[in-house]
């Protein structure tokens, strides 16, 4: 077999990712070399403090903060850096200049993916991002390749480590969201803003990735429903595992019919969700991902792992490099990313998913009655009601009926449109005190 020149690989940022990369590549050289059939030549760390403390060792020599010059030395590019710019800039370059590209950064591939895509397709480069969703785990490759013969219906998703962790410690642990919070960012979980955890923004730009993916249809981020986890509170966490169900924020991308045209479009929303006890995405704790998928042909697979981590998200940036570098060895075109469905991405309105709604209600008779009229008015089917009465401690010990009692309704599948007009009607109607809750329920048969 003809002898391969050693490929030239050029890494941007040696933070929490990138400092494992080269440490890895380091240190497996000449495994690496093995599987690929040809060498793999570190030829530098673009990063913006030469003096910065790293997780690993890098030799000096290797460091740089000239990351342009470093560019037009190499074969393939892993850029580490993370947010917009320069990210996006440096990438364009490598790209131009013939380089294949890794890379993690989910904002900018969520943010301007199709412009990069194009860039690559023009050149004949490809670009490379299994660390950008899910960490660790394998869930772009499969997407891409292992499925493509398959109809992906829907997604279910827990993308972000952060919020995962946070939830679950508020239910097990019973901490606050702030306190959560804390602890995940001191064990380096969170993003470098913490808002684009908590708020839902990170999981919204991964929910982008694996929609476009999913159904060969390019999904804006501007697209994608998203609601955070701030407003989650202790009470739903303890009333929803009293309830058999455990609160999590997913990410949704689902193929749907337009309610208007019925013609068939996708969408993608992230928010917290109400998700059984015995479905297999209840029993992902702490700051684990997975991703729960349903094809026509393959049924339901779910895909587990660790969702962040420098050395974790490490494995899949190498596994990119691998493929990258055969590439590079057989030659050839990079494989273009696929958009050619161009299905109809419709709006939240659009999506039908369960309920459950939690009311604050006049405790007198009639009122249960007039709470399910208005729902039935709106086209939302009630599936099952249960009431509580609270009481209070009077003084001399006696347990006292409040006049308002809970009610907590479980529906059938319905329209985000018709809930909203729904919750809207219950708001304004004499015999409800408070909505105090509305969850949406995923992962039971509609
Ligand atoms: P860090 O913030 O830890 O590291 C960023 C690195 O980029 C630093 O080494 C920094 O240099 C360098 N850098 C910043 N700006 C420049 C610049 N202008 N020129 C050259 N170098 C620059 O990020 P992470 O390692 O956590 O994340 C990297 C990417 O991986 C991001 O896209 C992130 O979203 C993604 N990701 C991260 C995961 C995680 O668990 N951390 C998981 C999955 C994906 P210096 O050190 O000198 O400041
Ligand atoms: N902040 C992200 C998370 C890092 O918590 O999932 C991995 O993308």
């Amino acid at each position: 077999m003809m002898e391969y020149r050693d490929l030239r690989v050029a890494l941007l940022g040696a933070g929490s990712v990138g400092s494992q990369v080269a440490a890895l590549l380091l240190e497996h050289r000449e495994e690496l070399a093995g599987r690929i059939g040809a060498g793999i030549d570190l030829i530098g760390v673009a990063v913006r403090d030469l003096d910065a403390p790293r997780d690993a060792e890098i030799p000096a020599e290797l460091l740089t903060t000239d990351a342009e010059s470093l560019i037009l030395g190499a074969d393939i590019v892993v850029e580490m850096i993370g947010g917009l710019e320069p990210a996006r800039e440096l990438i364009r370059l490598a790209l131009t200049s013939g380089a294949d590209v890794i890379t993690a950064n989910k904002a900018l591939l969520a943010t301007h993916g199709p412009e990069l895509f194009e860039l690559a397709g023009q050149v004949g480069a490809q670009l490379y991002y299994e660390a950008a969703v899910g960490g660790a785990i394998p869930i772009i490759r499969p997407l891409r390749d292992s499925l493509a013969g398959d109809r992906v219906v829907r997604i279910l998703g827990i993308v972000n480590g952060t919020t995962n962790y946070i939830l679950d410690r508020m239910d097990r642990e019973g901490d606050s969201l702030e306190s959560a919070l804390a602890i995940a960012q001191q064990l380096g979980y969170a993003e470098a803003d913490p808002t684009a955890d908590v708020e839902g923004h990170d999981a919204a730009q991964k929910a982008a990735i694996l929609a476009s993916l999913a159904f060969h249809t390019a999904v804006p981020l501007e697209a994608v429903h998203r609601e955070g986890i701030t407003a989650v509170t202790h009470a739903q966490v303890v009333a929803a595992r009293e309830a058999g169900f455990v609160v999590k924020l997913l990410a949704v991308c689902e193929r749907l019919a337009d309610p208007e045209t019925g013609e068939e479009g996708v969408a993608a929303r992230v928010h917290p969700a109400l998700v059984p006890a015995t479905h297999p995405l209840a029993s992902v704790r702490g700051a684990n991902n997975a991703v729960f998928l349903q094809a026509e042909a393959a049924g339901d697979l779910m895909f587990y792992g660790a969702g962040a981590g420098g050395v974790q998200t490490a494995s899949a940036v190498l596994g990119d490099l691998v493929s990258a570098a055969r590439r590079h060895v057989i030659g050839g075109p990079g494989v273009a990313e696929s958009t050619h469905a161009d299905l109809p991405v419709l709006p939240m309105s659009a999506v039908t998913t369960r309920y459950q709604v939690t009311l604050q209600v006049a405790d007198r008779p009639g009122v249960l009655a007039a709470i399910a009229t208005l729902f039935s008015e709106h086209g939302v089917s009630v599936e099952a009601v249960q009431q509580s009465v609270p009481t209070v401690t009077v003084d001399d010990g006696r347990e006292v009926a409040l006049p308002t009692a809970t009610l907590v309704i479980g529906t059938h599948a319905a329209t985000e449109a018709a809930l909203a007009a729904t919750v809207d009607a219950l708001a304004a109607s004499d015999s409800v005190a408070e909505v105090s809750s509305v969850l949406r329920v995923e992962g039971v048969a509609s």
